[in-house]
């Protein structure tokens, strides 16, 4: 589908997928199934990629019930396509759709409408290094009502699909990122919907997000809500330390602790079990913004970070905030982080064997 709404010529289509970008452009079909207070899920359709028609009205529009997912459809080897553990993904849809007051959705219905738009649009799954199809379930309110009593009693829940490049990386690899620490700003606190992927938190994220990229840097990171020192995540990523060991033994991989605040991320989980197999330590911690700055000064965390579906593994270079500058190691992207990357998108591209049963071939 063309971004003005027309269906692309098979020319557009192929210099679309040798230069894919980052959803900017859609495919051809999408699935829709609505949920109704009484019937429940009813009406799955598989359509093609359409506006979608509901009232000024629709509560999503004023009380922002929003919840979502980032998955990513690869082409391997032997021309099949395959997914990425999709039912954690469908695990966390749930999660997210109890905080936010939604109804949860089978994890098999959530996983066969992935697979079912995959199939009808395969031919959208690009070929080039580090492409994929990148895939976004989603789900809001649509009852007509600005009451504010109890949660709608009507949804519409959708797919739809993206030719994706990796978000950060260039053709020749990932080059390190600059973050910028949000000292004024915080994106969630105790209690809230932090560990949800819910639309409203990342709309909360884009003033700070935009002070990042006004400040020269390319990502937020967001600290806590009480103290505004504990590191917890980037905008729409996890981030990882690699902290060597003072006896010279092997790297740690450190990651903020799930507090609650933060999201689950499928990425972040899969690395700290690779992070294992691969003979590093790995730890789940609280880490301070003095301790960052510290450790990375004394040379104790040599490498650190970002993960997510969409930015896969993108190392993280310089750290600058309103009061202090630091870069990490060398400044550019470390042996820990590649052999992890390596290890990952191997897997997921199906270049290595996949002895964990994470991969799903779809056609
Ligand atoms: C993803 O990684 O899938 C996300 O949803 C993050 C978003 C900022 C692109």
């Amino acid at each position: 589908m063309h971004p003005s709404g027309r269906p692309m010529s098979d020319a557009e289509r192929g210099a679309t997928l040798d230069a894919p970008g980052f959803g900017q452009v859609f495919t051809d079909h999408m699935i829709t199934l609505h949920w109704d207070a009484g019937p429940g899920w009813h009406d799955g359709r598989l359509e093609e990629f359409h506006a979608l028609a509901l009232p000024p009205s629709a509560s999503v529009f004023h009380y922002g019930q929003e919840i979502f997912e980032g998955m990513k459809a690869y082409r391997r080897p032997g021309g099949t396509i395959a997914l990425f553990r999709p039912e954690r993904n469908a695990a966390r849809f749930n999660a997210s759709a109890r905080r936010l007051a939604m109804p949860e959705l089978p994890v098999e219905t959530f996983v066969s409408a992935i697979e079912l738009l995959v199939r009808q649009d395969r031919d959208w799954v690009p070929h080039g290094e580090g492409t994929s199809l990148y895939l976004r379930p989603f789900m809001i309110a649509t009852q007509p009502t600005l009451g504010f009593t109890l949660p709608s009693r009507s949804y519409l829940f959708c797919v739809i699909a993206s030719p994706a490049a990796a978000y950060f990386s260039t053709r020749t690899g990932p080059s390190a990122l600059t973050v910028w620490l949000s000292e004024e700003y915080t994106r969630a606190a105790p209690g809230g919907t932090g560990a949800a992927k819910a639309g409203g938190n990342y709309a909360a994220a884009f003033l700070a997000q935009r002070q990042a990229v006004e400040q020269g840097c390319d990502q937020v990171v967001w600290l806590d809500a009480a103290e505004h020192r504990w590191v917890e995540e980037m905008g729409g990523m996890n981030l990882c330390f690699v902290r060597q060991a003072a006896d010279g033994g092997s790297p740690t991989l450190v990651t903020p602790a799930l507090t609650g605040t933060l999201l689950p991320g499928v990425t972040r989980d899969s690395l700290l079990e690779l992070a294992g197999g691969l003979g590093l330590g790995r730890t789940e911690e609280r880490i301070s913004v003095e301790q960052w700055r510290n450790e990375c000064e004394a040379g104790l965390i040599t490498e650190v970070f970002a993960c997510g579906t969409a930015a896969a593994i993108a190392p993280v270079g310089h750290v600058r905030g309103a009061h202090d500058a630091w870069p990490i190691g060398d400044g550019r992207p470390g042996p820990v982080t590649m052999r992890l990357r390596d290890e990952l998108l191997g897997i997921q591209y199906g270049r290595i064997p996949d002895d964990r049963q994470w991969t799903r071939a779809v056609c």
